[in-house]
């Protein structure tokens, strides 16, 4: 018989077995207590929110569990449309259960509820949070969808969390004792990193893993592949200002390859080719400017949990800036980076330069750089041209090369030395093809 999955096998029975969500445990407990004692809050319905795999369901199990509820639970394989809803919600939201105090009405992934497909089941569900005698707890990835309004209006909403790292691996390290399974810590890391936050995601690989073998780095590098490739800058700047939900604008920012920093520049130089709308690029700047600023609190403060308003501010907070039309101009490279990208060739450069340079002189390439470089700078850019033509009929300088010990004088000193060495033969093809080097280089 094929073993029970483990997201089913270990799923937190008590709260206290959810790991983190601290606030959002805080929150329906508070809720909970207040249908208990018989006066119920003023928003009879919740909407838990986050990514997928990180405890909204199995919280409100939980919490079922533990106080002793009903559980009436519709999820998105359910048809939803209105008779359906009637027939089942209308009913339970009527009355109280008979042998328990409450029913608790989970309606999870209301998001995935389709305005088309599911006709009026948005509408009549939210005509049921007005008057229903049960608490009413709603998820959804995605809450700020526009569809979802009749119910964000009448719900209190509570937010989950990505898991982190650590988090993940100490929940898949408990499963690894419970399993009696000897697993590596590194291991566990592999997956957790993979799986980004997301525990569902994560107790699944290591199923998988555990089930052909011993649970080491070897075999998760080999099984588990990353869920989600991360994207290149173009990528992200178009799933960026083109997404209309903001899960989507997150998961472009959050996936990104670039660094915060670039990215952020990215964004700022974009934001006035894809917005025209000056209310638009009002918007869109505004939740930059406080990206910006959360990402300099998170670094002095060492508070990296504020990662995650940079994050919902330079993505969805971008990305729903829009009320217009998004612009067909294209993409813009922005200017720091451009320089930035400059320097690094630059740094490259230098060391090649020291490299030929090292194995030439029979030192070393540290040497070189404190004691031969400064002294080929002084000559190469102020001393006489001929002297530099010279060195340079000696040495195989790239134009890079050129360029980096000469700055301005680069050409005037490759022109001589070719001079020197005559316009015909071998020299002359190869300064061509590095000329060829050098304009793509300037470009
Ligand atoms: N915070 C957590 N603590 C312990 N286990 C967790 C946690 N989050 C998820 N899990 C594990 O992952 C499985 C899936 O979690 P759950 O169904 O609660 O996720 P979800 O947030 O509802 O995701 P979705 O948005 O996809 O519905 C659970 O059965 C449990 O084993
Ligand atoms: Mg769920």
């Amino acid at each position: 018989m094929k073993e029970l999955p483990w997201i089913v096998k270990h799923r937190p029975k008590r709260v206290d077995e959810v790991v983190d969500q601290e606030e959002a445990k805080r929150e329906i407990g508070l809720w909970l207590e207040a249908w208990l004692k018989g006066s119920p809050p003023r928003e009879k319905g919740l909407l838990l929110y986050g990514p997928p795999g990180v405890g909204k369901t199995s919280l409100v199990e939980a919490f079922v569990k533990e106080r002793d509820l009903e559980l009436l639970e519709l999820n998105a394989s359910d048809s939803r449309r209105r008779e359906e809803l009637e027939r089942i919600v209308g009913v339970a939201a009527a009355r109280r259960p008979l042998r328990k105090r409450l029913m608790v009405i989970l309606m999870d992934e209301v998001d995935g509820i389709d305005p088309r497909a599911d006709e009026g089941g948005i509408e009549f569900l939210a005509s049921v949070l007005e008057r229903t005698v049960n608490p009413i707890i709603m998820t959804a990835n995605d809450p700020w969808k526009e569809s979802l309004r009749p119910l964000r209006e009448r719900s209190k909403l509570v937010a989950f969390r990505e898991l982190t790292e650590a988090q993940v691996v100490t929940l898949l390290q408990s499963i690894c004792e419970k399993e009696r399974l000897k697993c590596d810590k590194e291991a566990l890391g592999l997956i957790a990193r993979r799986n980004r936050g997301d525990a569902r995601a994560a107790i699944n690989d290591l199923q998988a893993v555990a089930e052909r073998g011993e649970v080491r780095l070897e075999l998760v590098e080999k099984l588990v592949k990353g869920r989600e490739k991360s994207l290149d800058i173009w990528r992200t700047l178009s799933e960026l200002f083109y997404a209309e939900e903001g899960w989507r604008a997150k998961r472009a920012v959050t996936q990104s390859e670039e660094d915060y920093e670039s990215l952020m520049a990215w964004i700022n130089d974009n934001i006035p080719k894809k917005y025209k709308d000056p209310e638009d690029l009002y918007r869109a700047y505004d939740a930059l400017a406080r990206a910006s600023l959360m990402l300099s609190r998170a670094k002095a403060t060492g508070e990296w949990s504020f990662l995650r308003y940079v994050f919902d501010l330079m993505g969805p907070g971008v990305a729903l800036a829009k009320k217009g039309e998004v612009s067909k101009e294209r993409f813009s490279f922005p200017e720091r980076i451009r320089a930035m990208a400059e320097t690094k060739s630059m740094r490259e450069v230098r060391e090649e330069l020291a490299a030929l340079l090292a194995k030439r002189l029979l030192t070393s390439k540290a040497t070189v750089k404190t004691e031969v470089l400064p002294y080929l700078f002084v000559i190469f850019r102020q001393g006489s041209p001929e002297a530099a033509a010279k060195l340079t009929l000696g040495y195989p300088f790239s134009s890079e090369m050129l360029k980096l010990l000469a700055g301005a004088r680069a050409s005037e000193i490759a022109a001589l030395a070719e001079k020197l060495r005559g316009t015909k033969g071998e020299g002359r093809r190869e300064e061509k093809r590095e000329r060829r080097g050098l304009d793509k280089f300037l470009m």
